[in-house]
């Protein structure tokens, strides 16, 4: 008996690391939700012989499609009512980027940030100036508002400006629109944070990893960013490391709170966990515990991809799914991720 269960045992360890080791081949796209759009568009401009880095740019491009209706113009009203873009791109055959941040008035968030790569010796660019750099450059200018987001930010200020990202000013920030200033009652802003008011309809962020056939990564990320947020806030998908990351190990694409993606900067630990020798689920998982572990309240969502082709992700918080084409495959294929749970954190 103790040598069958060792045998079953053996048998279940080796399926597992069949699992794990599965479905590589080159070239691969990778993306965030089921954008299938997205993952099409990058895969064909692969096979139309352009680069890992072309295929990330043509396919974050369903920003002008809004990648149904939740990436790009027209999303994501902040509490004025202005739509913002944040969007990267990343090489990692070169270990160069390009991004943009607090766009204002440019649909093509993620190609602005390919100008910044490609035409500067900056990473990253930011509000009213990266608008007027993208017009130097042949972008077209235009209101990010739609009808729609004017109706959601309207929404929003019938609903006393609720949910809402400020804490310790007055009025109270759980019952009342501003403009808000500093409670000398709470001058630290220790009031208790409110749970988080990231969810599946608001996960406003498409981020993409392509490796080609010759094993070069590439990222990228672009998002119209938190919806109801204070002015002024720049999220994870205009930062190296937060909402993307390449390099010559793999890349990673993540979705989700990007505040706390700013602090841990969870696509430079997953590709660092990837080059140490770590699975992309090993790498996936452990950064994301890393993160529920200080921010129990936090939600998101990490894809991992190494130079190899082989893919994982982790989430928290949220029911997760991503969108892959690969090469042994007819078609772009979807793959659900449970969320992972507190039982399963480490301290
Ligand atoms: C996907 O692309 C097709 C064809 O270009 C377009 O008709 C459709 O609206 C797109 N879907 C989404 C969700 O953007
Ligand atoms: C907001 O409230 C006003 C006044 O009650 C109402 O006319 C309007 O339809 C509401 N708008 C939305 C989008 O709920």
């Amino acid at each position: 008996m103790r040598s069958r269960a060792a045998l079953i045992s053996l048998l279940c360890y080796l399926l597992v690391c069949q699992q794990r080791t599965a479905a590589h081949s080159l070239p691969i796209v990778v993306n965030t939700w089921p954008f299938t759009n997205a993952t099409r568009n990058a895969w064909e401009r692969l096979q139309a012989g352009g680069s890992s880095l072309d295929a990330v740019q043509e396919g974050c491009t369903c920003e002008l499609e809004q990648c149904d209706f939740t990436v790009g113009y027209g999303g994501s009203p902040d509490e004025l009512g202005k739509t913002t873009l944040d969007a990267l791109i990343m090489d990692g055959s070169t270990m160069r980027a390009g991004a943009v941040a607090n766009l204002q008035k440019v649909k093509k968030a993620i190609s602005t940030a390919r100008l910044v790569l490609e035409h500067t010796t900056h990473t990253l660019l930011s509000g009213q100036q990266a608008d007027a750099f993208a017009a130097e450059m042949g972008e077209e200018l235009s209101d990010l508002s739609t009808p729609g987001s004017t109706t959601q930010h309207q929404t929003w200020l019938n609903a006393s400006c609720q949910p809402n990202f400020r804490r310790g000013v007055v009025p109270d920030p759980t019952t009342a629109c501003g403009p808000y200033h500093l409670d000398q009652a709470d001058p630290r802003g220790d009031t208790l944070c409110q749970a988080s008011t990231i969810d599946e309809h608001n996960h406003d962020t498409i981020s993409m990893v392509v490796v080609d056939e010759t094993g070069k990564v590439a990222a990228g990320s672009s998002s119209n960013g938190a919806t109801h947020k204070v002015p002024g806030r720049v999220g994870d998908a205009a930062v190296p490391g937060g909402g993307a990351y390449a390099s010559p190990d793999g890349g990673c694409a993540s979705t989700g709170d990007g505040d706390t993606h700013l602090r841990f900067q969870p696509c430079l630990l997953v590709v660092e966990a990837m080059r140490g020798g770590a699975s992309p689920l090993d790498a996936a998982q452990s950064v994301v515990k890393r993160m529920a572990h200080w921010f129990p309240q936090y939600v998101g969502a990490l894809v991992a991809v190494n130079a190899r082709g082989q893919h994982a992700a982790a989430a928290f918080g949220w029911q997760f799914q991503y969108a892959v084409r690969a090469a042994q495959q007819a078609d772009v294929k979807i793959i659900d991720v449970e969320p992972l749970t507190l039982a399963q954190q480490e301290s």
